[in-house]
C-alpha cells in the first residue's frame, strides 16, 4: 500500500484519548490495576471493550467523561496472551519504562531505584484513564470504571494518581501547555494556518503507512495490533519554587524574569510563541487556537528570537536546520497536572508534591519518544549546542548551561539544576476496541 492510498482512519476503533483533548477545566485520575488471575483480567478486557470511549466524531463537542484503558507488557504476560503474539511487541516496550531509565535520562534522582511504588516493580498491568469536564462526570465514568474492574477477585488496584487542571489553565511552571501537537492525516482535524504539517496516519496509530511510506511492523495478529498505539505515561515532579529562584536570580525585574521564561521554553507563559511575538507578551495570541501554532523557524536560523535550545524548539524543531529527519519524531501529547499549586510569588519550596503527568501517545516509543527525551531534550548535538541540555526538562546536575544567542554577544547562563524529577512511569500498549475483545480471549 502506498501513503496516497492510505485508508481513512477507523475512529470508532481508535481510542478517544488519541484524538481527543482534554476538556477545559478538567479533573480526573489514573487508576492501575494488577492482575492475578488471568481470568479475572481477561474478564475485564471484555468488559471494557463495551465502556471505553472510541474517537468516533472526537471533533463534537467534547464528552462530559472519556474513559481509555492500556496494558504494560507485564498486564500482557499476565492475561496469558500467547508467546506468538507477545514476542511481536517491540523490544522497549517489553523491557518496560524503568529498564530503558539510563538511555532516557531517569538518573540519580530520577533513577527507577528511587521511584514511587509500584512504579517500575512489575506490578502495574492495567491503567484506566479518567478524564471529565467536572467533578458530577467523574464520578460518573468512575461508576462507569467501577463497573469494569469491581467483583472481579483476581484483580487489585495498586495506585491511583489523581489529576485537574490548574485555576490558572496553566502548568505548575507557569505556562499553558498542550498546544503544540500535530495535525493527522485521515483524522478529519486540519492544521493551523501557518503550521501546515500533516503527519501520515501511521505515526501515530498503527497499521497505517506512516512517514517513511511504510506500514510499519505491529503487534501480531492484525486484530491485537491494527489501530492501536503506545503510550509513555510519566509522573514528573516539577521543582517549582527552585524554578522561580532561577529565573529570579538571572533577571533584573519582573519584564526580564517573564522574557527569561519564554527563551527557556519558545513561548510566553501565555502560549504565545516567541517567533509570532518576539519582544512583549502576546496573551490574545497564546489564547488563540487558530494563531498560537502557526509558526515556523526558518526565519530566524541564529536562534536570535527562540534558542535553539528553548524547550519546545528542541521537542519539536520545526523547520530548523538540524541533523536528521524530524518527521519521524513527533508527538501526540495528553499532559496533565497534579498536586497544589505553590502559592503565586513564592520562591521557598513548601514541601508539596506537584507537577505533571507527561503522557506521550505515537506508534514508535523508540524513534518519537525516547529519541526526542535522550537527543533533543537531554542533548544539544543535533542543533549545535553540544552537550547542552534542557533546561526545563533535562538532567542537569548543577552545572547545566543555556545559551540565549543575541547580539552582540551571546548569553550564556550556568549553573542549570534539574528541575524536573521523574517520580515513577510506564510503557502502555492502548489497544484499539477490537483488540481489547480479542484480549479478553487470547489465542482463541
Ligand atoms: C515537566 C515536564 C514538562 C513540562 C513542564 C513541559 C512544558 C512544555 C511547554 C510549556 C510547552 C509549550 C507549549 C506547547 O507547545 O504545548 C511544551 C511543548 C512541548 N513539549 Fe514539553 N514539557 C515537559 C516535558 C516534556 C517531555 C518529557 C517531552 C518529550 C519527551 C516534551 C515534549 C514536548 C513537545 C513535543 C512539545 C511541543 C513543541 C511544539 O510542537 O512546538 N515535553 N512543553
Amino acid at each position: 500500500m502506498t501513503a496516497t492510498e492510505a485508508p481513512p482512519l477507523q475512529l470508532d476503533e481508535i481510542q478517544g484519548i488519541v484524538l481527543r483533548d482534554r476538556p477545559s477545566p478538567y479533573v480526573g485520575t489514573y487508576i492501575l490495576l494488577r492482575v492475578d488471575d488471568a481470568g479475572a483480567g481477561r474478564e475485564l478486557m471484555g468488559r471494557l471493550a463495551e465502556l471505553v470511549d472510541s474517537a468516533a466524531n472526537w471533533w463534537q463537542p467534547e464528552l462530559p467523561a472519556l474513559l481509555n484503558a492500556g496494558l504494560t507488557y507485564r498486564g500482557l504476560e499476565a492475561l496469558q496472551v500467547p508467546p506468538a503474539a507477545l514476542n511481536t511487541f517491540p523490544d522497549e516496550f517489553r523491557q518496560g519504562m524503568a529498564a530503558r531509565a539510563e538511555f532516557i535520562g531517569d538518573t540519580g534522582e530520577s533513577a527507577p531505584a528511587r521511584w514511587e511504588p509500584p512504579f517500575g516493580t512489575g506490578q502495574v498491568h492495567v491503567v484506566l484513564s479518567l478524564l471529565a469536564a467536572d467533578q458530577e462526570s467523574l464520578a460518573v465514568v468512575l461508576e462507569r470504571a467501577r463497573k469494569a474492574h469491581a467483583q472481579l477477585s483476581g484483580l487489585q488496584v495498586v495506585h491511583r494518581q489523581d489529576f485537574y487542571q490548574l485555576s490558572t489553565g496553566r502548568t505548575s511552571f507557569g505556562y499553558k501547555d498542550g498546544i503544540g501537537n500535530p495535525t493527522i492525516e485521515g483524522s478529519g482535524a486540519e492544521s493551523p494556518p501557518g503550521d501546515g504539517s500533516v503527519l501520515k496516519a501511521g505515526e501515530f496509530v498503527l497499521g497505517y503507512p506512516d512517514e517513511t511510506g511504510n506500514v510499519p511492523p505491529m503487534p501480531r495478529p492484525a486484530e491485537l495490533g491494527r489501530n492501536g498505539t503506545f503510550v509513555a505515561w510519566r509522573k514528573l515532579h516539577t521543582r517549582v519554587a527552585a524554578f522561580r529562584r532561577y529565573l529570579h536570580d538571572n533577571s533584573g525585574g519582573p519584564e526580564e524574569e517573564s522574557l527569561l521564561a519564554a527563551k527557556i521554553v519558545g513561548r510566553w507563559q501565555s502560549g504565545a510563541p516567541l517567533i509570532l511575538a518576539p519582544e512583549h507578551d502576546d496573551p490574545a495570541l497564546g489564547a488563540d487556537d487558530q494563531r498560537n501554532n502557526g509558526f515556523r523557524y526558518e526565519s530566524d536560523p541564529r536562534g536570535a528570537i527562540c534558542p535553539h535550545g528553548a524547550h519546545a524548539r528542541r521537542a519539536n524543531p520545526r523547520d530548523s536546520e538540524i541533523i536528521g529527519d524530524i518527521r519521524l519524531h513527533h508527538m501526540i501529547r495528553r499532559g496533565t497536572n497534579y498536586g497544589p499549586p505553590l502559592a503565586a510569588g513564592t520562591l521557598d519550596d513548601d514541601g508539596a508534591d506537584r507537577g505533571i503527568v507527561f503522557v506521550f501517545i505515537g506508534s514508535h516509543l523508540d524513534r518519537q519518544f525516547e529519541f526526542v527525551k535522550s537527543q533533543w531534550l537531554n542533548d544539544g548535538h543535533f542543533t549545535g549546542l553540544d552537550q547542552e541540555k534542557d533546561l526545563l526538562t533535562g538532567d542537569n546536575d548543577g552545572t547545566g548551561i543555556f545559551t540565549i544567542p543575541q547580539h552582540p554577544i551571546r548569553r550564556r547562563l550556568h549553573g542549570v539544576e534539574r528541575f524536573v524529577i521523574t517520580r515513577g512511569g510506564e510503557y502502555f500498549f492502548l489497544p484499539s476496541l477490537s483488540a481489547l475483545r480479542w484480549l479478553a480471549s487470547p489465542g482463541a
